[in-house]
């Protein structure tokens, strides 16, 4: 493969220029960081190579239009990893981050890059990763030239997975005595072993430190102990939090076993201390991998969900469903979805299937457009959640199944599921299971909606969507998670259409 580390031994301590040899690990460059790349890393040429710079933990910042003085660290086939050291011209675009955690905390790529600067960046790459699209349609006309960014990018997230950790990430300068055994918060930058204890958060919910600082003092009052990611010890495991902005605060703890000594007096606690609390749930996760999803759900106070308020309707969101985490921003995207349907010539009408539906907002919020409603979805609780939602916003004629995606496509003769009009296809961040289009190809809906939040996923799922007779018409950019690479893409395709002038 070639992505093996270079010897240490070979690097002779001069500067590599990208010229004449090939570089050598701890070979020291300069390089002028031209741009991002899908991962959030800065990317640049030195002489004839590629070079990829991944901020480090307390590193200095890495951001396009600066010039950084770096070290190699490995060779790859198409690239050259490095490290940088120092900034020796800072970039144009670069401001003060709200947040004290910004150079060591993995949560944000980016958050001393001027937020225009960000849309900028994204838009760039997203030209890059999808650049085939303009063979569809007009680039400019379509309105994707350009990314919808958000009114406030900081404090959007209405979800957040904290770990607790036997192993915390000491900061830079800290004070001696600190005890290394116990941390809540986000991984530490570039790392997967250590974590970062937070006090703050500029992503989550504005008062998620109050939260963190109490869960945190209380679990080791009571000599609860977190989990060890490489001894696979230890009883806390993660804390999510969602507080939408409809009001309602649920934390979701995650543990490794169903007991421990304390665990119960804990609980108890910091319903006392954070009294915002609305809803608290236990999970429980035997698991080794690092994922917040539990085995067996207990619930220990309150309704078991907290209520979202999304373009007029009211969803209920339990511990195990997916939700839009940037409230704001996933009602910009569904506006425009709606706007689609609305201006698109023989799209409203007839059946709407809802694919990959979550509880069910998307589906939701577009079912007026169309006569019924089938949503499909993996997680038993979003299905329940789906199905109260439906029902609580006056959805009637809606059926939500459980089950994976290809297999309740391959099996809708059997359900007796009518001829879809329009199918929504929000998969996860991997992207379209491989048989699904050829199976969206056999079913042949007029209309496809794909809503991706990986540009690299939707390049290819589009592609193979070309192929089934598909061609993209309409297309859109939201940024619906400031601060980090990720970038949110809705497409409208039609089947065996010509492409489509959309006016300004
Ligand atoms: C990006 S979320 C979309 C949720 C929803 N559309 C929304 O906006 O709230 C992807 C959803 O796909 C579900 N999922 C993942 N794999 C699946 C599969 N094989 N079949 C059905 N659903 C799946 C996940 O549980 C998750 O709810």
């Amino acid at each position: 493969m070639g992505d093996a580390p270079l010897a240490a031994e070979a690097a002779d301590g001069g500067v590599w220029s990208g010229e004449g040899r090939k570089p050598r690990r701890d070979d020291p460059f300069e390089l002028e960081i031209a741009g991002l790349d899908e991962r959030g890393a800065a990317v640049g040429s030195v002489g004839q190579f590629r070079v990829r710079v991944q901020r480090s933990s307390g590193g200095p910042p890495v951001l396009p239009g600066a010039r950084v003085a770096g070290r190699v660290l490995r060779r790859r086939r198409d690239r050259v990893d490095g490290e940088a050291l120092a900034v020796l011209e800072d970039s144009a675009d670069r401001v003060a981050g709200p947040c004290p955690h910004t150079a060591e905390c993995g949560g944000c790529s980016f958050q001393e890059l001027d937020y225009a600067a960000q849309l900028r960046e994204k838009q760039r790459l997203a030209r890059r990763l999808l650049g085939d699209l303009a063979a569809d349609f007009d680039v400019r006309l379509a309105g994707w030239d350009r990314v919808l960014g958000a009114d406030a990018p900081f404090h959007y997230r209405n979800k957040m997975d904290f770990t607790f950790s036997a192993r915390r990430w000491r900061v830079a300068g800290e004070s001696e005595g600190l005890p290394a055994d116990f941390a809540l918060g986000l991984f530490a930058r570039g790392r997967h072993d250590k974590v970062l204890d937070l006090t703050t958060c500029a992503l989550a919910h504005a008062d998620v430190g109050r939260l963190l600082d109490a869960a945190r003092e209380l679990a080791r009052h009571h000599g609860l102990v977190p989990w060890d990611s490489m001894e696979h010890t230890g009883f806390l495991r993660h804390l999510v939090s969602r507080a939408p902005r409809a009001g309602g605060l649920l934390v979701n703890l995650v543990t490794s076993a169903d007991d421990a000594p304390g665990w119960r007096a804990y609980t108890a606690d910091l319903l006392a201390r954070v009294p915002s609390i609305t809803t608290l749930v236990h999970s429980v996760s035997t698991r080794l991998a690092t994922v917040a999803v539990g085995e067996r759900e207990f619930l220990l106070h309150g309704p078991g969900w907290v209520e979202e308020e999304l373009l007029g309707a009211r969803f209920r969101i339990s511990a195990g469903s997916f939700f839009q985490t940037n409230t704001a921003q996933a009602e910009r995207l569904f506006a425009l979805a709606r706007q689609w349907i609305e201006n698109t010539d023989g799209l409203a009408g007839g059946a709407l299937y809802d694919l990959y539906c979550g509880g069910g907002a998307i589906g939701i919020v577009l079912a007026p457009h169309f006569e019924c409603l089938v949503g499909l979805e993996l997680v038993e609780s979003a299905v329940l959640d789906a199905r109260g939602n439906a029902e609580r916003n006056g959805v009637s004629s809606a059926e939500f199944l459980a089950g994976d995606v290809p297999l309740l496509l391959r099996q809708r003769a059997e359900l007796g599921l009518p001829e879809p009009r329009l199918i929504v296809l929000d998969p996860p961040r991997v992207g379209l299971q491989t048989a699904t289009p050829e199976l969206l190809g056999q079913i042949g809906a007029p209309f496809l909606l794909l809503v991706s939040c990986n540009l690299t996923a939707a390049a290819r799922d589009i592609a193979n969507l070309r192929a089934q007779g598909y061609r993209v018409t309409r297309a859109a950019l939201v940024d619906l998670f400031p601060h980090t690479p990720h970038l949110e893409g809705l497409f409208l395709l039609e089947r065996a259409c010509r492409p489509r002038e959309v006016p300004e």
